[in-house]
This record gives C-alpha cells, structure tokens and sequence, in this order.
C-alpha cells in the first residue's frame, strides 16, 4: 500500500479510539450534569474512572499479542495511545478519591495510604502508571534505549496490582475482579511463553 492511504488510515483509526476512549468521560460529565448518577454520585464516578482504568490498561496488555496473532504489526502504534487513556482515567479516580471524596484532608489521606492495604495498592499502581506515562514519550524512549523496555513491563505489575485492588474492593460478586485477574495472568503467560518460542525455533 502507498504512504498516504496508509497514514489516512492511521489518522482515522486513531480519531475513532480518541472518541471511543473519551466516550465513557464524556457520559459520565453528561450524566453528572443531569443529576443521572444515582443515590451516591461519588460512588458512582469511582466505579466507573477505576473500571475503565483496568479495562483500557487490560486492553493496552492485549494489544502486543492481538498484533501477532493477526499479523498487523502496525497496531503497536496505538498502543500508547489507549495506554496513556487507561493513565487518564486512573488519574480522575485519584482525583474524584481526593477531591470530591476526601475534600483534600491530606492528613486523613496519608494515614489512608499508609494503613489501608487496598488503598496503598490503588496508590502504588497509579505511582507505576504514572512512571509509565512520562516515560512513554519518543524522547525517553530515545534516551533509556534498552531500559525503556524494562520499565516498560511494569505495566504487568501495574495491571496485577489494579486487578488485586479491584477484588480487594468487591465484598459479594467476585466474578468481574476475578475474569480481569484471569485475562491479565494469561496475558502475562503469553509474555513470558513468546521469548522462549522464539528462541527454541531458532535452535530447531
Ligand atoms: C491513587 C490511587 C487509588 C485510590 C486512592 C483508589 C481508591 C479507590 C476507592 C476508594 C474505591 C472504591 C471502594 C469502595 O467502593 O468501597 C476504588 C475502587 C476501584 N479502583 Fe481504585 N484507587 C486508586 C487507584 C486505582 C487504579 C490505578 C486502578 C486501576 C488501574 C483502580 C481501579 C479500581 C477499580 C476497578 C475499582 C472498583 C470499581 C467498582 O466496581 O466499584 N484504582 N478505588
């Protein structure tokens, strides 16, 4: 294919994963807007931040193996772009837990952080995500060369660590924390397994 259907075409997947991606935030303003988020809104915009931030992260997860599987290299390309998403919505379920939850009591927050297991989980996989985010530019990638790739697969124990805190949270029905967990094990199973396939088709 020449250049240029190729970078229109680039142009509009990316344009419908910006609206795909902003979607949920968008319905969630509009929802808030008229007075559509139920009994306990904050509740409500916690569920639905921390949700889409596991999702898109599991979506970010899936995308290198998906490409191999459909022989489309190519899709490595929107890979920062859902992942720096799923950083988004991790970001405003902080917020909404700081701002609209605990009005900014940093003291209350901090004791929070620091005695609260599922809390202090939340906030060390945001702290990873957030390491990520920075780094995912051209120019950190430029500069840690091989390194980036190794911070880079923090994003396993990111996804992990959102997964658990997921669970942690959930008192009666487990089964949607427990389906995450699953897919992201086995994502981290065909991540581990792919290295070592490559390296024994080279021998035989
Ligand atoms: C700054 C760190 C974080 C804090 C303070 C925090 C706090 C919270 C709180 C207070 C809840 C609701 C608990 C309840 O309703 O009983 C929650 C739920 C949740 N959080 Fe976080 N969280 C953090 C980071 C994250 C991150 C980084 C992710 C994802 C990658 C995440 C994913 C979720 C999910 C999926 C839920 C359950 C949503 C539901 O079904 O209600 N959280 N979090």
């Amino acid at each position: 294919m020449s250049a240029a259907p190729a970078r229109r075409r680039r142009i509009v997947v990316k344009a419908v994963l910006w609206v795909v991606c902003l979607a949920p935030a968008l319905s969630l303003g509009i929802a808030a807007l008229m007075d559509g988020l139920g009994a306990n809104p904050i509740e409500e915009i916690t569920h639905r931040t921390g949700w889409w931030a596991l999702f898109l992260l599991t979506v970010t997860l899936s995308i290198t193996p998906l490409r191999r599987v459909a022989g489309k290299p190519g899709w490595i390309r929107y890979r920062r772009l859902v992942g720096l998403f799923a950083f988004f919505y991790a970001t405003l379920h902080f917020l909404t837990y700081l701002v609209l939850d605990q009005f900014f009591g940093w003291s209350y927050i901090i004791e929070d952080i620091a005695e609260r297991p599922f809390i202090t989980l939340g906030f060390a996989t945001w702290l990873l995500l957030v390491a990520l985010a920075v780094t995912s530019t051209t120019g950190w990638i430029r500069r840690l060369r091989k390194n980036w790739q190794r911070l880079h697969r923090l994003i396993y124990p990111a996804a992990l660590a959102g997964g658990v805190h997921f669970l942690w949270k959930v008192k009666a029905d487990t089964r949607e924390p427990i389906v995450f967990l699953a897919v992201i094990i086995a994502l981290l199973l065909v991540r581990a397994w792919a290295p070592w396939k490559r390296r024994a088709s080279r021998v035989g």
